[in-house]
């Protein structure tokens, strides 16, 4: 992390997990876990039916909410969908995009998550860009140019300050939900290729303000080393994330490295 440019932003992913009438017991653990300082951003992004109850929820505590996905269109006859309008008259504050599991399983493309970034930027919704490269991808040497290609369809046509109101996760496919976290090594690698591909598509100062974070099970035991990184500016965590005692771990880390 580099505090000077860029607070860190911690994400908890529930993914489909949880359920409303269990929120309200998870935030009056976590409450007391987190620490007092502002030193970095807290989201917990949950599944749709609940946002409503995790924003009351986390009125009053520092916890911003998030969603896991975003409609591309604006409203009108798109059954199951929901817009970037409904996200923010909620008080959603950010939203995933492009997780592997979207593009694994919904066939998300890169033009597709570009599309759904710009809905949310001009919400007002920080949008969490998910890029990341399978295991076999890694195996064939391809990862950089995987990563490059995912930054640039994905930032397509923002503009610099669009994009640094942007997040980025690092998600290798092969981390997620697996246990075999990437090393420090491997994911400030390609956290920091992927700040030089901003760089060479905008300047050195979007760049530099960019949030990047790694994904891929990250937990209590291995957040400290993954965020001393200079390149790693927080966290997406999954499974870590429904355990309030293993995510306030995972916070507190990230609050205190300098
Ligand atoms: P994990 O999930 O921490 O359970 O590996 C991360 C993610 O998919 O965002």
């Amino acid at each position: 992390m580099n505090k000077k440019y860029r607070k860190p932003v911690i994400a908890g992913n529930w993914k489909m997990n949880m359920l409303h009438s269990g929120t309200k017991d998870f935030m009056d653990e976590l409450k007391p876990l987190l620490p007092k300082t502002r030193g970095c951003e807290v989201v917990l992004c949950v599944p749709s039916p609940l946002l409503y109850g995790m924003v009351k929820a986390c009125r009053g505590t520092k916890v911003a909410v998030g969603a896991q996905d975003v409609s591309v269109h604006d409203k009108g006859a798109y059954t199951g969908e929901v817009s970037a309008s409904m996200l923010k008259d909620l008080g959603v504050k950010y939203c995933i995009v492009g997780h592997s599991e979207r593009r694994a399983y919904h066939g998300e493309t890169d033009e597709l998550v570009n599309a759904k970034t710009k809905k949310l930027l001009e919400a007002g919704i920080t949008p969490i860009i998910c890029v990341g490269e399978t295991l076999e991808e890694r195996e064939r040497g391809l990862t950089m140019d995987l990563i490059s290609l995912q930054v640039r369809g994905t930032l397509c046509g923002l503009t610099d300050a669009e994009v640094r109101r942007c997040v980025i996760a690092y998600e290798p496919v092969w981390a997620i939900g697996t246990g075999k976290t990437a090393t420090a090594e491997q994911a400030q690698e390609v956290c920091e290729h992927i700040r030089s591909v901003v760089r060479k598509l905008y300047d050195a100062k979007t760049a530099r303000s960019t949030v990047i974070q790694y994904g891929g099970s990250m937990n209590a035991k291995n957040a400290a080393e993954l965020l001393a990184c200079p390149d790693i500016d927080g966290g997406l965590i999954g499974g870590a994330s429904l355990k309030p005692v293993d995510f306030s771990v995972i916070v507190n880390a990230a609050c205190e490295e300098e």
